[in-house]
């Protein structure tokens, strides 16, 4: 086992830092001289034409994905896109449209829900796409179309690069969705691409200053509460980031869409109590900091999340952590980064088992 770390302490920090690989592989056998081509999937130009909407289905962190994949294609493709809980879609009696498309997103193609939520689109002669990890696995065995995520096996129980990749999928869904739709012209679409190929490095340059977080992380181990807040893909980033914190540092934390923050979860604010801002949506920049000031003024200890160049947000939160500037419908891509290094930090520091946590399993077949 210690051979299959190559040198890193547990398997989830070893995943985190293959992330850069992971998504470049992604993308590379989707992306050839800067060209998108999905027909190797079943997705011609043609096909994607006739798709009326989308509708992302998961579980957990694929959840996440998805959460965070609906507003970038629905702003990109300017398609409407639905997200849901492949536990509640299974149940659920859904008006579908028939031209529409269900994407069941998950690393292991074989969660009982998702592929549950799978055949019932089937079912309803709905078009599927899986996008899924494992190959052969049984939601890519049952789907319609399948996207390969290349994130390679992945052992931590917490996922890491898995989810990198399933969002480059989704992104690179939305452009393609985009670009066949006209609502990006060519200029817009190359420099999309450009900035999706640049991630890779980008997400390099935020490992490098991974002791900065470990040294946070360290001062946050014993903390009972933590909450992340954001807007739009930043409120996606926190369900992920406030996820990644609870599964392996058993700490409570919940992630809230900033504006719900005075209704209700403001009175659990104490003195002390850590809230996480993520802020990579430069128009929704200044409304996240007022909700951050507004925990501040009950107690709150802050940390903020933002782009470089942001530097005005060291006027309200204590510690800051400043991820490269991308195309702001990729920036859940670098934001999660510091996001799961604290998690996997804070864990460390309070002595868990990172890789096993307790009462979790890596894929869920039963119901
Ligand atoms: C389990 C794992 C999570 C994962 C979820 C969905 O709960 O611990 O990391 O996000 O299942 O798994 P899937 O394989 O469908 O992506």
């Amino acid at each position: 086992e210690a051979a299959e770390k190559a040198g890193f302490e547990h398997f989830m920090i070893k995943e985190i830092h293959e992330q850069p690989r992971a998504v470049k592989d992604t993308l590379n056998s989707v992306i050839h001289d800067g060209v998108i081509d999905l027909s190797e999937m079943g997705l011609s130009d043609e096909t994607i034409r006739n798709i009326s909407q989308l509708y992302l289905v998961a579980c957990g962190s694929a959840y996440h994905a998805a959460m965070s994949a609906q507003y970038a294609i629905e702003d990109l493709a300017q398609i409407p896109v639905r997200v849901e809980l492949a536990s509640e879609f299974r149940y659920r009696k859904m008006i579908l449209d028939e031209k529409g498309l269900v994407v069941v997103i998950s690393q292991s193609g074989e969660t009982a829900d998702s592929l549950a939520a799978l055949r019932k689109a089937k079912s309803m002669g709905i078009q599927t796409l899986a996008v899924v990890n494992v190959v052969g696995s049984s939601i890519a065995r049952e789907a319609d179309h399948v996207f390969y995520t290349l994130a390679g096996p992945e052992i931590a129980v917490a996922t890491t690069k898995a989810y990198s990749t399933q969002l480059i999928a989704c992104d690179v869904l939305g452009v393609q969705f985009a670009k066949v739709r006209g609502t990006i012209d060519e200029n817009h679409y190359r420099e999309l691409t450009e900035e999706l190929l640049a991630l890779p490095e980008k997400i390099e340059r935020i490992l490098q200053d991974k002791e900065r977080i470990q040294w946070f992380a360290a001062k946050q181990a014993a903390a009972h509460d933590v909450f992340f807040i954001g807007r739009g893909i930043d409120y996606a980033i926190s369900m992920e980031g406030s996820l990644k914190l609870k599964e392996i540092s058993y700490i409570h934390s919940e992630a809230y869409a900033a504006g719900e923050l005075k209704h209700g979860t403001i009175s659990l604010i104490e003195d002390g109590t850590l809230v996480v801002g993520i802020l990579t949506q430069s128009s929704l920049y200044e409304k996240t900091v007022s909700n951050l000031v507004e925990c501040k003024s009950r107690g709150a200890y802050l940390m903020g999340l933002t782009t470089y160049g942001h530097y005005s947000i060291e006027d309200t939160a204590d510690f800051v952590i400043y991820i490269p500037k991308t195309d702001e419908h990729f920036a859940a891509s670098l934001a999660v980064v510091p996001l799961q290094l604290m998690g996997y930090y804070v864990s460390v520091a309070r002595g868990l088992d990172v890789d096993k946590p307790r009462n979790l399993a890596k894929s869920v077949t039963v119901e």
